[in-house]
């Protein structure tokens, strides 16, 4: 089981998008996949379909569950298929996360200890917070692989130096299993010489982990998660479905071989 955590402290470069479709895509593939929404503006929860609003549990009650130590609530309770993937939803309760677990000893190894109860999937997607908090700890700890959007938009590349030094911190300190899987350009648009620079930036700065498949700028990508379901299942010839697909062999190219 890979624990991949999609991460960049950027508000809007995709994560949540390339979270909700690398799942279904790898699905497509034949893997069996668990996508947990770990943000709390619960994007990714809308995104696949559930009402977050209406949620009586959610990832975050049954951090808070294990956190004090209780035992009252399980994966079972939360958990929610969509379309042959399983979701661990999420809602905007779990920004109390500093004040309400704030003091408990080991409040950044509870997803890590959760994802032990978990078998049976071959990757486990979690989609980050836009920030570099206890959350987006919780999923370090957790992962083996980050994965980092980039919108090649002129201010692309300011933050990384910074995102690299926080996971290098939980490297040193927390998870020396945790590596940068890979590094990928979202909302192309080839006719835009700026995105062709940033790209060229991004592959000298970020050399083999860049992955070559680019995700274009596509509005039907858009679309699909307005209508709740992934890019698969709304426009399966959209350039958008070619796009994540191929991100999504390369994907299991560089994870098995
Ligand atoms: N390939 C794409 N083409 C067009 N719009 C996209 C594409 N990828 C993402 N978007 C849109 O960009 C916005 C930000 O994406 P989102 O996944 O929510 O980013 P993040 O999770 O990093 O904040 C959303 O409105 C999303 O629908
Ligand atoms: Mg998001």
């Amino acid at each position: 089981m890979k624990v991949i955590s999609i991460l960049n402290q950027k508000g809007g470069v995709a994560k949540t998008t390339s979270a909700q479709n690398i799942s279904f895509g790898l699905k497509k593939l034949g893997k069996k996949v668990l996508l947990i929404d770990f943000d709390p503006q619960g994007n990714l929860t809308s995104g696949v379909g559930i009402d977050k609003r209406g949620l009586e549990n959610t990832i975050y009650d049954l951090m808070k569950d294990r956190a004090f130590g209780l035992q009252n609530l399980g994966l079972d309770d939360i958990m929610v298929n969509k379309e042959g993937v399983d979701v661990l939803p999420t809602n905007i309760r779990m920004s109390k996360v500093n004040l309400e677990l704030g003091g408990v000893p080991g409040r950044e190894n509870l997803l890590k200890e959760i994802l032990k109860e978990v078998y049976g999937y071959d990757y486990v997607i979690i989609d980050c917070p836009p920030s570099l908090d206890n959350l987006t700890f919780n999923a370090l700890i957790a992962s083996q692989k980050v994965y980092i959007p980039v919108q090649t938009e002129f201010y692309a590349l300011e933050g990384i130096v910074e995102l690299m030094d926080t996971i290098d911190l939980i490297t040193q300190r927390m998870n020396e299993e945790l590596e940068i899987g890979g590094v990928f350009a979202t909302m192309v648009d080839g006719r835009i010489k700026l995105h062709n620079e940033v790209i060229e930036q991004l592959k000298e700065f970020f050399g083999e982990r860049m992955f070559n498949t680019k995700i274009r700028r596509n509005v039907k990508v858009t679309e699909a998660s307005s209508y709740g379901v992934s890019i698969f299942d709304y426009a399966s010839r959209s350039n958008g479905a070619k796009d994540y697909l191929g991100l999504c062999k390369e994907i299991l190219k560089r994870e098995e071989s």
